[in-house]
């Protein structure tokens, strides 16, 4: 089994990459296999669905046609995942611009082709400073929830505090909360693939 995690922020190994790290950590301890990927050292354009008129040119093709970026690699990562963490800092109190062209385009895609996405666990992650956390995760679990992914919880809701690299381990609350999410996924993972 494997957990793909997808790292929104435009720090590469900042907050939001430990946090999700903290929640690989404990999959990993279940046998899960999981993967970091830090869309700060990719380029995701904007889905092009609004600049081509109502292109829909990914129906029944189960990927997005446009090639000429990082998207299509990822996404064939997420089609062969069995779980996927999707972890955004806040930025003006919701998600970081590149998470957005990325859910967008995962969206319309999954949209066109349903099953892709259909009984995949998932999870969402917030590394905040101070306010938008919990407005960052709804955005996230968005597009989780409409594309029928199992989306699992911990026993509050999944946002961490810190501003500066690091700070997000000093918010002991925060990280055993994401440790839990880990264990959750990984008892809800073996349920469904064991
Ligand atoms: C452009 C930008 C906008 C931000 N907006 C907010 C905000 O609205 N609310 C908040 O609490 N923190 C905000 N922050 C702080 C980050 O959410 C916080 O530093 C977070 O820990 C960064 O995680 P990272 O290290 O993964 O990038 C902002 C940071 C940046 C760079």
């Amino acid at each position: 089994m494997k957990v793909l995690g997808i790292n929104g922020s435009a720090r590469k190994d900042g907050n939001t990459a430990m946090i999700i790290r903290a929640v690989f950590s404990e999959l990993e301890r279940h046998g899960i296999e999981t993967e970091l990927i830090q869309l700060t050292e990719k380029e995701i354009k904007p889905c092009r669905f609004c600049m081509v008129h109502s292109c829909m040119a990914c129906q029944g093709k189960k990927a997005c046609v446009f090639k000429g970026d990082d998207f299509c690699a990822i996404y064939e990562k997420i089609k062969s995942a069995d779980g996927l963490i999707l972890g955004s800092p806040v930025y003006g109190a919701d998600i970081t611009a590149i998470m957005r062209n990325f859910l967008d385009r995962v969206g319309m895609v999954s949209v066109l082709n349903p099953e892709i996405l259909r009984h995949k666990v998932g999870a969402a992650v917030s590394a905040v400073r101070r306010c938008g956390g919990l407005t960052t995760v709804d955005t996230l679990n968005h597009l989780m929830l409409f594309k029928e992914m199992i989306v699992v919880g911990s026993n509050y809701w999944n946002i961490v505090y810190g501003k500066d690299p690091g700070d997000v381990l000093h918010d002991e609350e925060g990280m055993e909360n994401m440790r839990n999410l880990g264990q959750n996924m990984a008892w809800l993972l073996k349920k469904l693939n064991g």
